[in-house]
């Protein structure tokens, strides 16, 4: 006659399991490989935390909402107001419009060596925006504004590329910045003509 077998409890079944893990044959070399492994991502997961708690450096989340459908009567991104501007503080602030399929303005021209503050909102879907070589690589969603700080190290022509599918026009949905020698930029001069508000 047979025995029912006992159902184990959950505190057998641990004790198995960890007795099973121990009966695992792991060779000197691969218990190298695992340790160093280990240690390769508890660093990097120390880099993000103390960049996170002592350096502000965040995913761009700041949760900054805008009316997409009214851009242009915003104060910020009315047409006017787009582009190249320095702010009372002495920052140089970058506003762009991100719609299918194109960034506007165009083109701009920014200083090199100069921490810049990009401001991104979309017009209409959502867009991403890439610049190779620098830190700049954000989604843009409608409804909100993306805001990167970035400092393009050296004099050159930079692409400015839309990184998330939005149309059949993705592909040419690109712009450039022309970034100039920190002497030889000269801060955009605000016409008064226009009418527009430097400040929001
Ligand atoms: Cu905009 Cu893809």
């Amino acid at each position: 006659m047979q025995t029912e077998p006992t159902k184990p409890t959950y505190e057998q079944c641990v004790r198995n399991f960890f007795a099973q893990l121990q009966a695992i044959h792991v060779d000197h070399l691969e218990q190298r490989w695992i340790t160093i492994s280990l240690l390769v991502i508890g660093l990097f997961v120390g880099i993000m935390t103390l960049d996170a708690l002592f350096d502000g450096i965040n995913p761009p989340s700041k949760v900054e909402t805008i009316d997409s459908a009214k851009l242009h009567l915003s104060k910020e991104f009315a047409e006017d107001n787009l582009g190249v501007q320095v702010d009372d503080k002495g920052n140089v602030v970058v506003r762009m419009v991100a719609g299918r399929y194109s960034f506007f303005p165009k083109h701009i021209d920014v200083p090199a060596e100069t921490p810049i503050t990009l401001r991104w909102v979309s017009s209409d879907v959502l867009h991403g925006v890439h610049i190779p070589m620098t830190n700049m690589s954000t989604m843009i969603v409608p409804g909100y504004v993306a805001e990167i700080t970035t400092t393009f190290p050296k004099p050159g022509e930079y692409p400015v590329l839309c990184n998330e599918y939005c149309g059949l026009g993705h592909n040419h949905m690109w712009s450039n910045i022309s970034v100039i020698a920190k002497e030889d930029w000269k801060a955009p001069v605000k016409s008064a003509v226009k009418g527009g508000s430097n400040n929001e």
